[in-house]
């Protein structure tokens, strides 16, 4: 299926590697230019390379999306973005009795504020031109509590229930705005989670990878280039009708009806 979006400019944050390089790499096949980001220059440049090979315009924007410098930075670099994909790290996991209060904010920083600045600096431009797509990749602990990500998920629920009703407001000026709630897919971050499980209980990195996987009832875990094709799909000509929605990608991890 053609997406309809060719020569369209994307903005997708922290996406030199996992879920959101592959968001990167699904749009730039779809015909738009990326700018990308990351704070890791090696990593960073490796996907800017691989990307430009598929022929669109590739522009590297090494900064912390979190700060405002780094905002500055994706901005000058894209100004009128047609399509915006937030995305960031997450706050370590940690019991909730051991988050002070300089952890806290900076939580809700990374998985809510950074996120909200972006869309305010691009819905204006999107709105004037009668189109716009923007995804924020949250996670499935915003409908589903995990254990020591209390912060994470407080924030990324703030951050969907503060655009329930922005996703609204600018629906019919032809913007979209969704959530895409990874569960558990295969990137540097579920790995980085197996390696702490094996150290804590002693088993193998395998067998406890093994475990989770046979807890989803997909039987396996979700894999980036998925993601990145569904986010693709989000921001394609065909999507502006779906606004203002949490799609969980998650192989039916999360038992619900609705
Ligand atoms: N994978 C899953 O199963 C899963 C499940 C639920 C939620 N999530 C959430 O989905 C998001 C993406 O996860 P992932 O699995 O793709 O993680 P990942 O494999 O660790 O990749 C994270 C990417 O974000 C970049 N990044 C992190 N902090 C950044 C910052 N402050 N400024 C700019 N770039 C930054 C990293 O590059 P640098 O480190 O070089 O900056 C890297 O490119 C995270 O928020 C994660 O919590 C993931």
């Amino acid at each position: 299926m053609d997406l309809g979006i060719s020569g369209r400019k994307a903005i997708i944050c922290a996406s030199s590697r996992g879920l959101g390089r592959n968001c990167a790499i699904a749009l730039a096949e779809a015909g738009c230019d990326v700018v990308i980001n990351g704070r890791d220059e090696k990593a960073l440049r490796a996907t800017g390379e691989e990307i430009r090979a598929t022929g669109v315009h590739v522009t590297e924007v090494l900064a912390d999306v979190s700060t405002s410098e780094g905002q500055r930075a994706l901005l000058a670099a894209c100004p009128t973005p047609d399509i915006l994909v937030n995305n960031n790290g997450g706050p370590p996991r940690k019991d909730y009795t051991e988050l002070n209060r300089e952890a806290m904010i900076e939580g809700v920083i990374q998985n809510m504020i950074t996120p909200i600045e972006l869309i305010q600096a691009v819905t204006g431009h999107m709105c004037a031109q009668g189109f716009g797509r923007i995804v924020n990749i949250t996670s499935l602990s915003v409908r589903m509590p995990i254990e020591g990500l209390d912060l994470s998920s407080g924030a990324r629920a703030g951050l969907t229930a503060f655009l329930a009703g922005v996703s609204r407001q600018i629906a019919g000026q032809g913007v979209t705005i969704n959530n895409l709630l990874p569960g558990k897919m295969d990137t540097d971050r579920l790995k980085g989670g197996f390696e702490r499980a094996a150290s804590q209980s002693g088993q193998s990195i395998e067998a406890i990878r093994a475990a989770q996987a046979a807890e989803i009832p997909a039987g396996r875990f979700g894999t980036a280039d998925e993601f990145g094709k569904t986010c693709a799909f989000l921001c394609s000509a065909h999507a502006g009708y779906l606004t203002g929605q949490n799609i969980l990608l998650d192989g039916g991890l999360f038992p619900s009806a609705f």
